[in-house]
């Protein structure tokens, strides 16, 4: 069985950039691919990926699939080429958050991207849900088809509920596409509770407990 391992993003690796953007359209479509919607990709990943790896690269976390088949060789093996590091092992899904969501859309706002000043200024303005103010932190998690269903969902939702609740952000929302019912059956098995849903957009939230050093679960 190959194995599924979560580390940080490597904002020095150019691998780790493109796979992530790769993902997004590979999933960008309810969880399905949206690469045929899409003649620039870039309205996608100027939108859902790079401004998270450009503005909160702490936030994002990558899931990597051992490239020897699970035997442990090959894995961690990173070069460093002074050129940036080189990660052998794929990457095949993230989570990318930002802690802040109201502070986050503004930048979002003054990044330059493809996208026009008003696609922008747009794109920024839907990020300002009500339910920021109780769920400050907002995600986005995809993960190949060939990488789902494994745990390692789970396991990127985890990695960024623990750094959050460190920081002691209260609490985590996101969005979903009333489409995609892999997804909405995901969340609720993973601890979030559904806020809100319209006809185009379903709103889930988690609530963080304080972390609480020197406790653990279980
Ligand atoms: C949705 C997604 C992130 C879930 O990650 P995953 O690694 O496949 O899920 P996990 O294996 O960690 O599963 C965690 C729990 O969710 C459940 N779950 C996950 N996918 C499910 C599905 N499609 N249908 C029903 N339950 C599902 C699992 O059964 C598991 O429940 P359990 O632990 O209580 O038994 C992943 O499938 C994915 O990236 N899909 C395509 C892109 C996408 O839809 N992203 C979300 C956009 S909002």
């Amino acid at each position: 069985v190959p194995e599924l391992r979560i580390r940080p993003f490597d904002p020095d690796a150019a691998s780790d950039r493109a796979a992530v953007l790769d993902i997004c359209v590979k999933t960008g479509d309810a969880g399905g691919d949206a690469t045929a919607l899409h003649p620039d990709p870039r309205a996608l990943t100027d939108r859902y990926a790079t401004p998270y790896l450009e503005l909160e690269p702490g936030w994002a976390w990558v899931a990597t699939l051992a490239a020897g088949g699970g035997d442990g060789s090959g894995r961690d093996e990173d070069r460093d080429d002074g050129g940036g590091a080189e990660h052998l092992d794929p990457v095949v899904g993230y989570v990318l958050g930002a802690p802040d969501t109201t502070a986050f859309a503004a930048r979002f706002a003054g990044w330059p991207s493809s996208l026009t000043p008003e696609e922008r200024t747009a794109h920024a303005a839907a990020m300002l849900l009500p339910e920021r103010h109780d769920y400050p932190a907002h995600l986005h998690i995809d993960l190949l088809p060939r990488a789902q269903g494994r745990g390692a969902g789970r396991a990127l939702v985890q990695t960024l509920v623990d750094q959050l609740a460190e920081r002691n952000v209260p609490g985590l929302h996101l969005v979903v596409d009333p489409r995609n019912q892999g997804a909405l059956a995901f969340y609720t098995r993973v601890g979030f509770t559904e806020l809100r849903r319209t006809p185009d957009a379903v709103v889930f939230g988690r609530r963080l407990g304080p972390a609480t050093p020197g406790v653990e679960p279980g």
